[in-house]
């Protein structure tokens, strides 16, 4: 037998009730927001994501997923969305000045080679936003509501707001001189990994998932504390707008977030529910400044935050979120042959009309019917053979009062549709005593 691949999972019919239910919650959320969809292949070429995630990061050095393809191009299966997305925004040019700033939103699967456990999988799905073009704190503090929005939105409450700043291009530098002194006398007694990062991007040290609880790391220098002027009012201007939507948050100084791209604010939301296991981030993101110009775009600034859909339902599962079952309107019972009365035809008939119909592919018996209709948990049983093809009626059941009546079939889409609505009728047709 072929078996799904390590790190992957079918999402089954049982699930994707779950999975539909949160994918409205976005898409209502994002109207709000007045965010609009983008669809950006699953696959791009490999240098997009060397060039903006970072060489040096663990995602782009351990975790891609990358095939040569029959020309001979190097591709990857994107691990994040963002970087589609600048791609995406700067080869159609949706940057023109009156549409910005851009607010766009995208939901999908991603790909990392990462180890797989509970909430974490090497294909899992993102939702992201992204405002673009704006350099305004009001940009970050609406990116971070919106995320802090949808979690109310879906009733998880148990979260904390986490933030923090790295700063303009030229507080990174000066933060990472300063982290690269001070780790110089360190770095031997840290691991190979962290080494090799030392000398390529001293910041990715503290990523280290090896190392996290080594005192050298816990107390190195915090980007906050050298943040430039200007930085530092962004920062205190974003920390404003959130005091003033009323946001609970927590300044994170140690967050520094695993890839290269980021600028100023950055952010993480957690959740303490046991439910998700070790993997308590529900959601990352941040500023990034110098993306757009560094793939050759124009100079734009852009916030936003991805979330892990899968962690999202293992917290879902942690507040006994329970989702309603799908359920039909009517199963359609055919008794004898159904090819020899015209069941095919006001089974159709009332599907056009808008109402879910389910019926029997397998001439199952009557008790087989029966049960197969309990399964799908119908409002009524439609009842029909050769006698009520002749007489031009149908026996309908419903479930929730028990009753039985015989219906006019050219009446029964009408006296359906008054039942299900709890609509009377006019009283003119001659199954009911005006319902
Ligand atoms: P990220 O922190 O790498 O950021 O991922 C965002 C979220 O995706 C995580 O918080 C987590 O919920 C989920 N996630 C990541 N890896 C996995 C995995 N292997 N299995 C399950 N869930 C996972 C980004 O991807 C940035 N692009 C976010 C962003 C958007 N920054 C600015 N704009």
């Amino acid at each position: 037998m072929i078996r799904r691949i390590k790190g992957t999972q079918d999402i089954l019919p049982g699930e994707i009730k779950r999975w539909q239910d949160l994918e409205t919650v976005m898409r209502n959320v994002s109207r709000l927001f007045n965010f609009t969809e983008i669809r950006t292949p699953i696959f791009e070429s490999s240098e997009l994501f060397h060039r903006s995630v970072g060489e040096t990061t663990d995602i782009v050095k351990k975790e891609t997923y990358d095939f040569e393809d029959r020309g001979k191009r190097m591709n990857t299966l994107r691990p994040e969305g963002t970087a589609s997305v600048v791609r995406s925004v700067i080869e159609n040019k949706l940057y023109v000045e009156e549409n910005l700033p851009l607010k766009l939103y995208y939901y999908g699967p991603m790909f990392r080679y990462e180890r797989p456990q509970k909430g974490r999988q090497r294909q899992f799905h993102q939702f992201g936003a992204e405002v673009i073009g704006s350099d305004s704190p009001l940009a970050d503090a609406e990116i971070i509501n919106f995320a802090a929005t949808f979690l109310e939105a879906l009733k998880i409450k148990n979260v904390q707001v986490r933030i923090n700043s790295l700063g303009d291009a030229e507080s990174k530098e000066k933060y990472q001189k300063a982290l690269r002194e001070y780790l110089e006398p360190n770095i031997k007694n840290l691991c190979e990994d962290c080494n090799r990062r030392y000398v390529e991007n001293p910041l990715r040290v503290l990523d280290c998932k090896i190392d996290k609880d080594n005192e050298a790391l816990i107390n190195a220098p915090k980007p906050y504390d050298y943040l430039s002027d200007k930085a530092k009012v962004h920062f205190e201007q974003v920390i404003m707008a959130l005091e003033s939507l009323g946001l609970n948050y927590k300044i994170d100084k140690n967050l520094v977030r695993g890839l290269d791209y980021y600028t100023h604010t950055v952010f993480e939301i957690d959740s303490d529910l046991e439910t998700l296991g070790a993997q308590s981030t529900l959601v990352g993101g941040g500023r990034y400044n110098n993306l757009y110009s560094s793939l050759e775009g124009p100079d734009l600034g852009a916030v936003g935050f991805a979330f892990g859909v899968e962690r999202l339902l293992l917290a879902l599962e942690g507040i006994n979120h329970e989702t309603e079952t799908d359920n039909i309107h009517a199963y359609f019972i055919a008794l004898g042959d159904i090819f020899q009365t015209d069941a095919l035809k006001i089974i159709n008939d009332l599907r056009h009309g808008g109402l879910v119909i389910d019926y029997d592919f397998f001439n199952k018996n009557l008790k087989g019917q029966f049960k197969q209709a309990d399964r799908m948990n119908p409002k009524f049983y439609l009842i029909y053979g050769e006698e009520e093809a002749k007489a031009g009626v149908v026996n309908v059941k419903s479930l929730t009062t028990k009753e039985q009546v015989q219906v006019k079939v050219e009446e029964l889409y009408q006296y359906l549709v008054n039942q299900l609505t709890g609509r009377s009728c006019s009283g003119g047709c001659s199954s009911c005593d005006g319902c």
